[in-house]
């Protein structure tokens, strides 16, 4: 583990630097000053005063991006805060986070978003970047004042958790939307078939008597969606798409030139429906697990492109939320600890992900898909960076976990990989307790 100081100026020498963008793990050595990289040296050993850190032989990437986090703050306190939210992204190796707007008071109003970028600016542990409600409330009936939203600070908008059932309000939104350049994330579930659903609709639904929702719930929100965002023209990006057919309408509408982007979850992208026969309430989630060929479907999305970026949907709920009947536990899954590694092990092999593939798809690719800075290794770059062994095996712990809540199916899972700890702007921040 590495200690190192608080220290200005530095090198961080013999690294295997992650350059995304050009898709490349090289070693090298990056000088970092007043929080930036201000020099990166590919060979050879380094001439200078300065200290060197030497962190031999691990992976530096630019830090990662989660743009679909859920802080809970304001509101949901028990669950989530600015703070332990924000210190779980740093111990997954997350250098920036965009939170969602479905908190209490919503983020609906510039006051709300004031007060995160406020409150973050004293106890954050990472960037934080604001998702502001589409409609007042997140009810679905009243667009909220999108050009006041952005001068606070929000940089997209989203009634996550809902879907916008009302197609003429979604288009106005769509609309509005695109006169302030902010992009649209949709929760895509048709509100109808999704009416008491606990899972998908499947063999295994039906085995263990849990009521489904079929995949076409979700494919039917987003066509709709799809075509609202080619009539409007304006930017819409699919929050954690989890079946075969959504990846179809998206690869469609791409193909038309629809502006359309996509992201997928870790557990959409590794757990399967089947794993819900114990029952335990921290697999169940908005939109449920799928099968297999759906999995098969999204791995694929995200190989292609049609799916642009991973996103956590990082989803906090307490303990005694989640202790109840199946029916009433509330939807979600955390991830933010557990995104690099579980990803890392399930995905990476070196045929279908490189390691280099896995962290793009972290880092340059949401930022992309969101039009945030970051997520590249250049000259000038803040020095956000994740130091990652992509080797070490460990066992996930509660115990080691940062966020409020511990709604995770992978406590005591093996994981072969680890998030060392984040240089914000330089500042370094251990991942391991
Ligand atoms: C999310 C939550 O808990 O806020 N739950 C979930 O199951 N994904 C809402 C959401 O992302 O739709
Ligand atoms: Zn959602
Ligand atoms: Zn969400």
């Amino acid at each position: 583990m590495i200690k190192w100081k608080d220290k200005r100026e530095f090198w961080i020498t013999g690294a295997k630097l992650a350059d995304p963008e050009a898709g490349k793990i090289k070693s090298g050595s990056v000088l970092i000053q007043k929080g930036r990289i201000s020099e990166l040296a590919w060979q050879g050993a380094v001439q200078s005063d300065l200290p060197q850190l030497d962190i031999g032989g691990l992976v530096l990437s630019p830090g990662f991006i989660d743009i679909h986090t859920h802080l809970r703050e304001p509101g949901y306190e028990e669950k989530e805060t600015i703070e332990t939210g924000t210190a779980a992204a740093a111990a997954g190796g997350y250098t920036a986070v965009v939170c969602m707007a479905n908190t209490e008071p919503v983020v609906d109003d510039p006051s709300i978003v004031k007060f995160i970028l406020e409150k973050s600016a004293q106890v954050s542990h990472c960037r934080v970047y604001i998702t502001a409600a589409l409609t007042r409330n997140l009810e679905g009936v009243h667009i909220n004042e999108y050009h006041l939203l952005r001068e606070a600070g929000a940089v997209a908008l989203s009634d996550d958790g809902k879907f916008v059932v009302d197609s003429r309000v979604m288009r106005s939104a769509l609309e509005y939307a695109r006169i302030y350049n902010l992009p649209v994330i949709a929760h895509c579930e048709d509100t109808f078939l999704t009416a008491g659903a606990l899972m998908n609709e499947s063999y295994s639904s039906t085995r263990l008597g849990l009521k489904g929702t079929p995949a076409a719930a979700e494919e039917i929100a987003v066509a709709r969606d799809v075509r609202l965002a080619e009539l409007t023209g304006s930017r819409l990006h699919v929050a954690h798409v989890s079946t075969a057919g959504a990846v179809e309408l998206i690869k469609k509408a791409k193909r038309k030139g629809v502006p359309v982007t996509a992201e997928a979850s870790p557990h959409h992208l590794t757990l399967d429906d089947t794993m819900l026969e114990t029952y335990d309430r921290n697999l169940k989630v908005n939109p449920p697990l799928r099968d297999k060929k759906d999995i098969e479907a999204l791995r694929s999305g995200l190989r292609e492109g049609t799916i642009d970026c991973i996103a956590t949907d990082h989803a906090p709920h307490t303990e005694i939320d989640k202790q109840v009947e199946f029916d009433f536990a509330p939807p979600g899954i955390m991830g933010l600890e557990t995104a690099f590694a579980q990803l890392n092990t399930e995905l990476v092999d070196g045929v279908e992900f490189s390691l280099v593939d896995l962290i793009r798809l972290l880092t340059i690719k949401p930022a992309q898909t969101l039009s945030l800075p970051g997520g590249k290794l250049a000259r000038g770059e803040p020095a956000d960076l994740v130091l990652i062994d992509p080797d070490e095996e460990w066992v996930l712990e509660k115990a080691a976990l940062r966020s409020k809540s511990s709604n995770t199916p992978l406590l005591g899972k093996k994981f072969r990989g680890r998030v060392q700890g984040v240089f914000l702007e330089g500042k370094w921040e251990s991942a391991i307790l």
